[in-house]
């Protein structure tokens, strides 16, 4: 969500003139768009702030002004920290106020001290974002709903990005068509809780994700739609059901269970049992038999047993994941999992953590490896490191490379799988490939 909400703020600053570089040096004004989940991203702020202030420094010293801003969930908990650690920040803004950027970037340009809005403003920022101009590619994020009201015990988001909303479905299919228009055929939905979608229909109705993707999938040129991240409560049967039915719909479905022991899922406020996500992950497989899955664990969160700790290597076993993301238990300022007594000890967490990994690891090249002989539509993208290679992405959301013309990329073709890598599959294009 931090790459849509970058590329909105990109939109927004272009008006005024501004451009993206890829060289901070060169940069007028440099924005750090910031991340609050874990404990190791919030650090990194203020590494990253150190370096943007030589920047600032060198350039100002050649007499060429130089604004920073702090965007994002960071800015949005400790915006009043930031300016007292980092006073050479001009600009805080959290991740519902970024609409005022170019307000708040002339005011800081004309003035000495620092613009701070971290509200929650009752206006929506999406109400005041511009069309996008460009699309980065043939693959694009579409924010379609923020916030949550789960208050899982160890997570920020609610504090951060405030209650869950969602964008009414117009400006979706608006911002969806204009994306398209631009050559985009594949969009991942985004949301914290982007299967609780219910967004204000253009017929007075309230839509749910499934009445939403099927509008989608009538967008001329756009073939692939993903959504993410979902809640296991807020997987319907005919979410389910729209897996085996919607040809647009991805066989690819990142659903994130935390833990594989009841007991921490109860302490971790998750409102769903082990048994219940079993039955969800079958009801999927049997709707489409080839869906990949993807999931999140955390480990060591406050009460988390040896046992407790075993339940989850029995889930990842009985399951198999095609990717995961996996984080040990960081404390976060505000969640009521901060202040258990039951910590457990780092040394602990790290090797749960590290036994963990090395199983997902070993399902993820499996599943990479199952690929191998088999034909699959791949959508090229981008020009290969390689002479004249060209890569895209499979149905499953795998890297896959192909010896291949550049006027390829954009299109949709069928690619035999010959190799597999750590990250990414190779393999050549099947002639008699059609293209979408
Ligand atoms: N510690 C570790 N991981 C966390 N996540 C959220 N909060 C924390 C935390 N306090 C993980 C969850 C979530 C993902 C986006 O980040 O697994 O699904
Ligand atoms: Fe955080 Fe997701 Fe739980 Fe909401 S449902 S509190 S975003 S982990």
């Amino acid at each position: 969500m931090n790459v849509y909400d970058s590329n909105r703020m990109v939109d927004l600053l272009r008006p005024l003139g501004y451009k993206v570089t890829d060289e901070a040096e060169k940069a007028d004004v440099l924005i750090l768009n910031t991340c609050h989940i874990r404990d190791k991203a919030t650090e990194k702020v203020f590494s990253e702030l150190g370096r943007l202030r030589q920047i600032k420094e060198y350039r100002e010293k050649q007499g060429q002004p130089t604004l920073i801003a702090v965007a994002g969930c960071v800015a949005q908990a400790e915006g009043k920290i930031i300016v007292q650690r980092a006073p050479y920040v001009d600009v805080v803004l959290g991740p519902q106020t970024y609409h005022r950027l170019p307000k708040m970037i002339l005011e800081a340009a004309r003035k000495s001290g620092n613009v701070i809005e971290t509200d929650f403003p009752t206006e929506s920022k999406f109400d005041f974002l511009p069309a996008p101009e460009k699309a980065q590619g043939h693959t694009a994020f579409l924010t379609i709903q923020e916030g949550c009201d789960k208050f899982c015990s160890f997570c920020v988001v609610p504090y951060t990005r405030g209650a869950e909303e969602s964008r009414p479905v117009q400006a979706i299919i608006d911002e969806a068509t204009r994306l398209c228009e631009l050559g985009v055929k594949d969009i991942s939905l985004l949301g914290q809780n982007v299967n609780a979608y219910h967004g204000q229909g253009p017929d007075g109705n309230i839509w749910d994700l499934v009445k939403l993707a099927e509008k989608l999938s009538t967008i001329p040129g756009l073939s692939r739609i993903r959504y993410t991240t979902s809640h296991p409560n807020d997987m319907s049967d005919a979410l389910i059901a729209a897996h085996r039915d919607l040809p647009t719909l991805m066989p690819f479905l990142h659903l994130p269970v935390q833990s594989g022991s009841d007991r921490v899922l109860k302490a971790m406020n998750r409102g769903h049992t082990v048994k219940e996500y079993y039955e969800i992950i079958d009801k999927l497989k049997k709707a489409r038999p080839d869906i990949a899955l993807s999931s999140d664990f955390i480990i060591g969160h406050p009460g988390e047993s040896i046992e407790d700790f075993k339940a989850t290597m029995k889930l990842v076993h009985d399951i198999t994941f095609a990717q995961a993301f996996s984080f040990k238990y960081s404390p976060r300022p505000g969640t009521s999992a901060a202040i258990s007594a039951n910590q457990v000890a780092e040394p602990e967490k790290d090797a749960r953590l590290q036994e963990l990994q090395a199983v997902l690891k070993d399902q993820l090249t499996q599943f990479n490896h199952e690929m191998i002989g088999r034909k699959i539509p791949v959508l090229f993208t981008h020009k290969g490191r390689k002479e004249g290679q060209i890569g895209g992405k499979s149905p499953y959301l795998q890297a896959v490379h192909a010896q291949g013309d550049e006027s390829l990329i954009g299109q949709e073709h069928m690619v035999e799988i010959d190799e597999c890598m750590t990250f990414s599959l190779s393999g050549s294009l099947v002639k008699e490939s059609t293209s979408h």
